[in-house]
């Protein structure tokens, strides 16, 4: 089954992504995670990506692209493949399909995760990561079991993305109200997505999924 997962900054995607990964052994292809791994490891990718995402634009479709043909031509052709953050423009979306045809892969789901977005902002600017194995986690919302222990891996050390300031995030919408919302309705044209309301609990939204990839 090939998947992907849409809605804005904050909208849920990694953390619904990483319990499909779990429940049911599908690839999370996050061209999100691959350009900050990409920034971190000063690639060539990674500098021209920087100052980009550090600003909340989108990087350009041939990059990210690139990074997803690689990413799914490694994975085996029976693994699942969930898209988190990809595509994000209509050239985009031209490219999966394409990439998905040379890989004799097709999609079955696109699912919309529907939110408010004055919520999102108190969303990403309380999330915070595992520094060892970068299990998700929120200030409010979702805390570790134990204080300062990672419920994964048991890591002490976190992390907060350069990204996830309030200005930063406002533009991120802005990207994708712009950008990413206009490519719905070509799915929308082939009767494959859904809807499923991102403001419930965590718990709540990954049952709304489970209904439809099962
Ligand atoms: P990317 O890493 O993809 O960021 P994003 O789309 O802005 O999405 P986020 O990761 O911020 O949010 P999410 O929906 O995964 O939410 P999460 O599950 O973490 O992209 C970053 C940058 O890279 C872009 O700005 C761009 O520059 C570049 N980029 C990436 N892909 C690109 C592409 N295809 N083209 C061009 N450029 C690209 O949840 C957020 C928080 O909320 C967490 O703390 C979580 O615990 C909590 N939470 C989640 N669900 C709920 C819930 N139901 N109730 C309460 N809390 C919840």
């Amino acid at each position: 089954m090939n998947i992907i997962l849409l809605g804005p900054p904050g909208a849920g995607k990694g953390t619904q992504s990483a319990r499909l990964v779990e429940q049911y052994g599908m690839h999370q292809l996050s061209t999100g995670d691959m350009l900050r791994a990409a920034v971190k490891a000063k690639t060539p990718v990674g500098l021209e990506a920087k100052a980009v995402m550090e600003r909340g634009e989108l990087v350009s479709d041939e990059i990210v692209s690139a990074l997803i043909d690689a990413e799914l031509g490694a994975m085996a052709p029976a693994t699942g493949a969930i898209f988190d953050g990809y595509p994000r423009t209509e050239p985009q979306a031209r490219a999966l399909d394409a990439i998905l045809e040379r890989h004799g892969r097709k999609l079955d789901h696109v699912i919309e995760l529907e939110v408010d977005e004055d919520a999102l902002v108190d969303r990403i600017t309380g999330r915070f990561t595992c520094a060892n194995c970068g299990a998700g986690y929120h200030d409010r919302y979702h805390l570790p079991k134990v204080d300062g222990v990672c419920d994964r891996c048991g890591g002490t050390e976190f992390k907060r993305r350069p990204d996830d300031n309030e200005e930063t995030v406002r533009m991120r919408m802005q990207e994708y109200r712009a950008k990413t919302a206009p490519i719905l309705p070509v799915y929308d044209a082939r009767g494959i997505v859904s809807r499923v309301d991102g403001m419930a609990s965590i718990e709540d939204v990954t049952k709304a999924l489970d209904a439809i990839v099962s």
